[in-house]
């Protein structure tokens, strides 16, 4: 069934979109269907194979980030409610700054702000520079606590060197947030090597599963360092050992999971990380970046329009964003409006066209989304 046949699209759809919402595999509807009639059928009575993929599922995230282990990984509802769990477990002192960037998505910043009644202030950093990297590490001083940011930036494409952030806050003592809903899935990522003491990603956009099941990695010392704002049966050291009325919550990343967990969901993208572990990372991650690079050097040779998506080898992930010159803001809207119309499924972002096809869109399909926006370039304004 690879690949080909996981993804069979609807006659002429071009899904160019996976930095938003991805496609579901043909395996992970298939999964999503099994356990459906399952329910349907019995209910609950093979729950010990459910745990056993819930299992699986964490064992699969812990390869996809290369957690130290998996009891590094909680499973979280979204990006947002894991930079949350962090943002409100850190005991702060008024004072403390967190530094991070201004091309955030508002999940990574809204958070952050949320603590200015504490006495913590959110320093964004122009990355819009030549040493993005240089500015945000500029930022910093002694009452930096935090250093948040994308791994990839979900309006510009611009991919951080997340190594050299990594090894500047572990040598400043400063905790590394990152925020990797758009690499992981698309790109190799390693939490070790970039030294991350979180990483945070749903599992809707580039792993192709469905919303509202996230992965959330703790590095282990900091992880003991997050006071917990969320209680119940499913956090404490022993689980499912109901009559026991003394408790103390886990050790493992399982302590940010009060409750019953998300089955449906831990089916569904189970069944899609199998897919790209069948594919293998190295693999997807190559072809992700030839199409990007191919379709960058398109737009770099097309005359009248404007990448606006970063083009130096390593500065990219998925995202590819562009615009036309002589067209408005207001004529880009129309123009995404018309693409979405033609089947060409896109984002307006930024003021520009966002393409983010992932591995298994052929070059074909996205030079005929392309033929299609220049075409549109001519007619409005
Ligand atoms: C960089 C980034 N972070 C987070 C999100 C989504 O956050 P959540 O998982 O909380 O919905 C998006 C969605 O577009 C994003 O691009």
């Amino acid at each position: 069934m690879f690949p080909e046949n996981e993804f069979p699209l609807n006659e002429g759809l071009i899904y160019l979109n996976h930095a938003a919402v991805g496609v579901w595999p043909w395996r992970t509807a298939e999964a999503v269907k099994t356990f459906a009639e399952e329910n349907m059928r019995q209910g609950a009575t093979a729950y010990p194979d459910w745990m056993k993929t819930e299992s699986e599922l964490r064992g699969r995230l812990q390869r996809l980030v290369n957690a130290g282990s998996a009891d590094d990984i909680a499973l979280v509802k979204n990006t947002s409610e894991g930079l949350s769990l962090v943002a409100y477990g850190l005991d702060w002192r008024s004072g403390d700054n967190i530094v991070s960037t201004n091309q955030e998505f508002p999940s990574n910043r809204i958070v952050w702000e949320s603590l200015k009644p504490q006495g913590v202030d959110l320093r964004p950093a122009d990355i819009a520079v030549d040493d993005p990297e240089a500015a945000i590490m500029a930022l910093c001083n002694a009452n930096t606590r935090l250093l948040t940011v994308s791994s990839v930036q979900f309006s510009s494409g611009l991919r951080l060197d997340i190594e050299r952030l990594g090894t500047f806050c572990r040598q400043k003592n400063i905790i590394f947030c990152l925020d990797a809903i758009q690499s992981l899935g698309a790109l190799c990522f390693d939490a070790e090597a970039c030294h991350a003491d979180v990483v945070v990603a749903d599992g809707h956009k580039w792993i192709l599963g469905p919303e509202g099941l996230a992965v959330l990695f703790t590095r282990d010392e900091l992880r003991h360092q997050l006071k917990l704002n969320q209680y119940g049966w499913h956090m404490v050291e022993r689980l499912g050992d109901f009559d026991r009325r003394d408790w103390q919550q886990t050790k493992s990343a399982r302590r940010f999971e009060p409750g019953s967990p998300n089955m449906l969901g831990i089916h569904a993208l189970n069944a899609s990380l199998s897919l790209l572990e069948d594919v293998g990372m190295q693999e997807v991650q190559r072809r992700v970046l030839d199409r990007t690079r191919v379709f960058m050097d398109i737009i770099l040779e097309t005359s009248g329009c404007e990448l606006l998506t970063p083009h130096e080898p390593g500065r990219f992930g998925g995202i590819v964003n562009f615009c036309f010159k002589g067209v408005s803001h207001a004529g880009h809207e129309h123009m995404y409006r018309q693409l979405m119309q033609q089947k060409v499924i896109c984002a307006f972002r930024g003021g520009g066209i966002r393409f983010s096809p992932h591995f298994y869109i052929t070059d074909e399909h996205l030079e005929e989304a392309f033929r299609i926006a220049v075409r549109l370039s001519n007619t409005v304004s």
